[in-house]
């Protein structure tokens, strides 16, 4: 009992906890039910080692939330005051008291999360609970969790979440699980023609770009043209890395060869958190790690480009069971880039899960650290899943949707995070001109309610729905995606092999470069970063009637349903469209204020 009775014990001394001596009387915080696709196999080995993180509140989350939307409302004096590190701790002050006592514990540079690493019987005894090993059914991976957790009564409004407890999620890359070989090539790659596209796109697109992307497809078709960093000095952009993904310089060297000659010989830096490693033989190179660095890097060449490798042991198989359970990784990048204090602008992430797999607590606590960081301006991109409405269940004949609340009621499955108001998501489209792509991941959170920034947009598409899907999804949850671009077909090198590849994990990192582009205008003009975008997102959706290239038809099939369609303007499929940077960037740039003149 030493570590643990250390930290409660200091929690007493800092007259937060009861009285030393007095019996701590637990009380349940979580309880979920079994999930689905999960069997319990045996009870976890008491020896088995957890390393628990504990999240203390953020207790001036509403001041923080209030200050985050000032400074991303186009309209506000203050757009663009985004807080500095130092400032974003003050909003979240924790009671000087919690503080002190915290001082004594082993924390996360951020402060807000303790981290404690202890065998499974200690963790039973300090959170009154029985862990077992868990078997996921369809891939055999296990892991070490418990349906329920308790914690003294007393401590309930001092700790917000502990994990790895209750947490089921099987974080996966968004990429799709398949590759298109070359005789799929549709189009020849040495079409001469080009595709005359819509006035939207202001301009031809080579007809090879039908069915082949590339960095040079991207740009015409998303109206960059020529355009060249000016700001790389003091613009970077980001990806993040997790499930031992790996991102290799030779095959982003060959990328840049053959697609992006001017970009030869550059490079991206590798920060490792957790433990986490690149590894460099081509037999461990990541195809999510290599699409995402390659495009989001590609496309915003020459601003600086890192890659977050964050580890983690992924699941375990239940006979071998002496390595450390760590997997819950999002709170491991979270607490190294909060103690950053200048980082990225830009930072794009293609992996989540289904949002009912992670426990209610969690993924509002990391939701809020989400805001806490787009509140120092940085904007956080996230691909929006490739199951359509649907829980990844390929098969249309058994695809069925259930919740994991026991009940086993018909739902659709939305993301996390996608599914977090304070990030915006992408969905995908493919073909030229573009098409919704149905595995395009889309609908409504039931974790978290619509944020006032949706109230124009989503009910005329609510309305229009009428009672279709009535109780198959939540018509007051936040709605997903916010925007789409293309999502199949992206040439990519991993493993020294060149090929194609889609998903929402190839839009992200799209969107995520031309974010980027559009953050190095403004750097170059002098004026603040864009950091959390959906405010002007909905804004200009709403505004401007060409910034964004507004897919039209097209659903996003699941749980056998056709899913959502596709119709003007916003859609819970491929959000308000694709974007069309040359616009976005002149309002960027101009009077951002003025939006309301167009
Ligand atoms: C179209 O792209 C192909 C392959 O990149 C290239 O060989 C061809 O010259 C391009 N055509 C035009 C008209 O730019
Ligand atoms: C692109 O390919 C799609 C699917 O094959 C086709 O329907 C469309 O007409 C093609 N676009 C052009 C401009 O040829
Ligand atoms: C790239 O690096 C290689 C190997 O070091 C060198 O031979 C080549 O000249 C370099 N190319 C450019 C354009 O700098
Ligand atoms: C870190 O990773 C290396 C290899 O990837 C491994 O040998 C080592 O045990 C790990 N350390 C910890 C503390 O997990
Ligand atoms: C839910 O489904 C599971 C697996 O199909 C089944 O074992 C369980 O009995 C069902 N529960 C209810 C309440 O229908
Ligand atoms: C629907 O969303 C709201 C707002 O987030 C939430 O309070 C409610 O619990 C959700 N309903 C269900 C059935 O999940």
């Amino acid at each position: 009992m030493k570590s643990m009775g250390l930290f409660f014990g200091l929690l007493a001394a800092a007259g937060v906890a009861a009285a030393p001596g007095k019996d701590y009387e637990h009380k349940v915080k979580e309880t979920i039910a079994p999930p689905r696709g999960w069997t319990r196999v045996k009870p976890a080995p008491a020896d088995h080692f957890l390393d628990l993180r504990i999240g203390l509140p953020q207790r001036n989350f509403p001041l923080l939330e209030q200050h985050l939307y000032e400074i991303s409302d186009p309209f506000h004096e203050r757009y663009g005051a985004h807080l500095s590190k130092a400032e974003s701790r003050l909003w979240l002050r924790l009671t000087k008291r919690l503080w002190f006592c915290i001082a004594r514990t082993v924390r996360s540079p951020a402060g807000d999360w303790v981290k404690v690493r202890v065998p499974v019987s200690l963790a039973e005894d300090m959170l009154e609970t029985e862990y077992h090993v868990w078997q996921h059914e369809e891939s055999g991976d296990a892991v070490v969790r418990t349906t329920s957790y308790s914690l003294p009564e007393h401590l309930h409004v001092h700790i917000d979440v502990v994990q790895p407890t209750t947490t089921f999620a099987r974080m996966k890359g968004m990429r799709a699980t398949y590759r298109f070989a070359d005789e799929d090539v549709q189009v020849a790659d040495t079409a001469e023609s080009t595709i005359p596209i819509p006035s939207a796109y202001n301009g031809q697109v080579n007809a090879s770009c039908n069915a082949s992307i590339t960095p040079t497809c991207l740009r015409e078709l998303y109206n960059i043209g020529d355009y060249t960093p000016q700001a790389a000095d003091v613009n970077k952009i980001a990806c993040t890395g997790y499930l031992e993904e790996y991102a290799n310089f030779e095959d982003y060297n060959d990328f840049n060869a053959k697609y992006l000659p001017e970009a030869i010989n550059s490079t991206f830096d590798v920060i490792y958190i957790n433990n986490g490693s690149n590894d460099q033989s081509l037999d461990d190179a990541g195809v999510e790690a290599n699409l995402d660095t390659q495009y989001a890097f590609g496309l915003s060449y020459p601003t600086p480009g890192t890659f977050y490798t964050t580890g983690g042991s992924p699941p375990f198989i239940p006979d071998d069971i002496t390595t450390t359970d760590s997997n819950e990784p999002y709170i491991d990048w979270l607490a190294y880039i909060q103690s950053d204090p200048s980082p990225p602008q830009t930072i794009s992430t293609s992996y989540g899960d289904n949002e009912q797999t992670v426990p209610y607590s969690y993924a509002t606590r990391v939701c809020q650290e989400f805001a806490q960081l787009s509140a120092r301006g940085v904007s956080l991109i996230f691909s929006s899943g490739d199951d359509g409405v649907g829980d990844g269940d390929s098969n249309p004949a058994t695809q069925q949707c259930f919740t994991n609340n026991g009940l086993n009621k018909t739902e659709f499955v939305p993301a996390f995070p996608a599914s977090c108001p304070y990030v915006t998501a992408v969905g995908a489209t493919w073909y030229i001109p573009e098409e919704t792509y149905r595995i395009s991941g889309g609908g409504f959170s039931n974790y978290f309610p619509r944020p006032l920034y949706q109230d124009v947009a989503v009910p005329p598409y609510l309305k229009n729905l009428g009672d279709t899907y009535k109780g198959l999804y939540n018509t007051s949850g936040r709605a997903y995606p916010d925007v789409a671009a293309q999502g199949q077909w992206f040439w990519i090198f991993s493993g020294g092999e060149n090929f194609r590849i889609g998903g929402t994990s190839a839009a992200a990192p799209t969107v995520g470069g031309i974010v980027s582009l559009i953050n190095d205008a403004r750097l170059a003009k002098g004026l603040p970063t864009l950091g959390f975008l959906n405010p002007l997102i909905y804004a200009i959706g709403a505004i401007v009637p060409d910034a964004f290239n507004d897919i039209v038809g097209g659903s996003n099939p699941g749980c056998g349903t056709e899913g959502f369609t596709a119709e003007v303007g916003w859609d819970p499929v491929t959000g308000f469209g694709t974007p069309n940077f040359g616009k976005l960037k002149d309002i960027a740039v101009g009077d951002i204020g003025g939006l309301l003149d167009f």
